[in-house]
């Protein structure tokens, strides 16, 4: 059997010692004042071991990350009609870019660049009577935990400098992809990136993609082929215009955040998240990159 304790340790060794951490992400006033220094990582495998080292612990806001639990949520409730208007192609552009949008007639390259979940996000403010407490409720079931909340601050900090974000919500509006009102729909999806969660919490929600669909109580909250579609959405687009560097480095589906967050899985194996602040200049964590690129490298374990 393969040791994770052992090789997390030395993951976590390596980050601490390591000189070139990355830049914080200063566009998000609240999230320019964490310390670099902080790194951390969580496995859980299929027979649901944990294991953890360095700052596990330690909540940090999973930004994009979220992506991929509105998507699920979204998917869950509607199914194959989200395609009419969203995408699945990579973008080969940063998460924030406007240029395709207008290119192609308001219709997101993919629900995990923004624009695309901004239309995911006006989907679920249109379904839920109450969307930001329905949508964390959600998040709290398939996590088995009740003290998963939002980090306001950082949802009101967001607000402030959002700029880009109310561009792509208002170039949606004129091609008549954003059904509800431009502030409704960034107040969710301003407060869905900032939920707050460690790597240990993070590593348990996403324990669902790698168990077909049912969470760490076998509650069933995808079908296996909604799971399939997910994670290659994470492979092709999780990583922007860096998706394919992860995928030739680390050579899993995964998702990152502007938080310094990482969550990566093999199916029917393993699912690990890390953290650690700084981002390279593609807005993916500098450290959580190479600390799974070790991890993947060490255990001989990757979708190829
Ligand atoms: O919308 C934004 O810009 C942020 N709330 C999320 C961006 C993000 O995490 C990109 N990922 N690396």
């Amino acid at each position: 059997m393969i040791d994770f304790q052992s090789i997390l340790n030395a993951i976590a060794k390596t980050a601490a010692n390591a000189d070139d951490r990355g830049l914080i992400a200063g566009y998000i006033p609240e999230l320019a004042t964490i310390d670099t220094y902080k790194f951390g990582i969580h496995l859980i495998d299929i027979e649901q071991r944990n294991f953890s080292a360095g700052d596990s612990d330690e909540r940090f806001s999973i930004q994009s990350i979220s992506k991929v639990l509105s998507l699920s949520m979204v998917l869950g409730l509607i199914g194959e009609s989200l395609w009419e208007r969203v995408n699945v192609e990579p973008s080969g552009d940063p998460f924030n870019h406007l240029s395709l949008l207008e290119m192609e007639n308001g219709v997101p390259r993919n629900p995990l660049i923004n624009p695309g979940a901004i239309v995911v996000a006006d989907i679920l403010v249109s379904l839920l009577d109450n969307p930001k407490e329905d949508f964390l409720a959600f998040v709290r079931k398939l996590a088995n935990d009740r003290t998963i909340n939002f980090d306001k601050k950082v949802a009101a900090s967001e607000k402030v400098t959002g700029f880009r974000n109310y561009a792509a919500a208002n170039l949606l509006k004129s091609y008549g992809n954003l059904v509800n009102d431009v502030d409704t729909v960034l107040d969710f999806y301003f407060h869905q990136c900032s939920l707050s969660m460690n790597c240990n919490q993070l590593a348990n929600t996403f324990f669902m993609f790698i168990n077909q669909g049912k969470c760490r109580k076998n509650n069933i909250f995808l079908t296996t082929g909604q799971v399939k579609r997910i994670n290659a959405l994470m492979l092709t687009c999780g990583f922007y215009d860096e998706a394919g560097e992860f995928a030739f480095e680390v050579g899993l589906p995964g998702k990152s955040g502007v938080g310094g967050g990482i969550v990566a899985l093999l199916p029917n194996r393993f699912c690990v998240a890390t953290w650690s602040p700084g981002l390279n200049d593609k807005g993916n964590s500098k450290l959580g990159m190479l600390a799974l690129e070790k991890l993947t490298t060490e255990t001989e374990l990757s979708i190829f």
